[in-house]
């Protein structure tokens, strides 16, 4: 049973300016919701209870976000708002919240090392809140499935077009099942022409807490930071990884234009407002291109 999440919560989000210059990137919305609310709930979801945030400066309202909040409990109920009261207690109570701050920004593996102790000798999820999956399944149950047949680390991967490899970390891999393949090699952000497939990781990934120790020797790598994909490559000398072609719609909220289309997406698939939704956006369309 995988019973904690890291979520790496400590960027700049310098590709949301001017909109993250107050708010953490991680509260923009997809439509009603923060970004990072989708992220909890996928992880409540499969039963993941402790959720460790890893923070920096200028990110209390992720912590305000899933604390209580009585001034507004009490205002919702004065009002006999009775639906947004429930769904605001619900939040507080998706999971234990807990923080830790990366003093410095020195990359992907560097914000998991810093959530070492919190973790403990473990297994556990990560969660890299720029995507936003859209699954029948969720993405990290489908992980979990694969990670309780062989109890080692598993990634989630998809194709990407040849325009895209050079934007993540890319697997070689032998298939050993349906969707499934045992990773032989793992680079990041490589060049087109040395880039050993299309398959590129993306941010669910479960982790053996041997990757710690890798992590810890790991020196910077790609764009000079210190690099999770690194210190798997590493932990490939000791023991086997995996990775799962996920099946789900991703949604890449780490630029402002896929946050769009994320949002998009969802009010699209909300029974609330969809339908009314659909109709002005296809009158809108029929506008443009008359
Ligand atoms: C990170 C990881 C990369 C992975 C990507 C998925 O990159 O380093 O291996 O493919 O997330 O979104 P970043 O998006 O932080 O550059």
């Amino acid at each position: 049973m995988i019973r904690k999440a890291v979520i790496p919560a400590a960027g700049w989000g310098t590709r949301f300016l001017p909109a993250t210059k107050a708010q953490p990137k991680e509260t923009l919305p997809l439509f009603d919701r923060p970004m990072i609310h989708y992220i909890v709930e996928e992880a409540a979801a499969v039963g993941i209870r402790q959720i460790i945030m890893v923070t920096a400066l200028g990110k209390r309202a992720i912590e305000d976000y899933f604390d209580r909040s009585y001034e507004l409990e009490q205002l919702l109920q004065a009002k006999g708002d009775e639906k947004r009261l429930a769904e605001v207690r619900r939040i507080s109570e998706m999971a234990e919240v807990v923080y830790v701050r990366q003093r410095e920004q020195l990359g992907l593996g560097h914000a998991i090392l810093t959530a070492k102790d919190l973790v403990g000798n473990e297994p556990f999820a990560v969660f890299l809140p720029d995507d936003v999956v859209e699954a029948k399944v969720p993405a990290i149950r489908q992980l979990l499935d694969v990670y309780e047949r062989y109890r080692c680390s598993v990634l989630a991967v998809e194709r990407v077009p040849d325009c895209d490899v050079g934007r993540y970390g890319i697997i070689q891999g032998r298939e050993v099942g349906e969707r499934t393949f045992q990773i032989e090699r793992l680079v990041e952000k490589p060049k087109l022409n040395e880039a050993p497939s299309n398959l590129a990781v993306i941010g669910r990934y479960i982790l053996t807490p041997d990757v710690f120790a890798m992590l810890e020797r790991a020196r910077p790598g790609a764009i000079g930071e210190i690099q999770l994909t690194d210190g798997l490559e590493a932990l490939l000398g000791q023991q086997n990884i995996y990775a799962y072609e996920y099946e789900g719609v991703r949604h890449d909220g780490g630029t402002p234009l896929g946050l769009l289309k994320a949002s998009v997406a969802i009010a699209l698939n909300r029974p609330d407002v969809g339908g009314e939704f659909r109709q002005w956006l296809h009158g809108l369309l029929a506008g443009a291109s008359r």
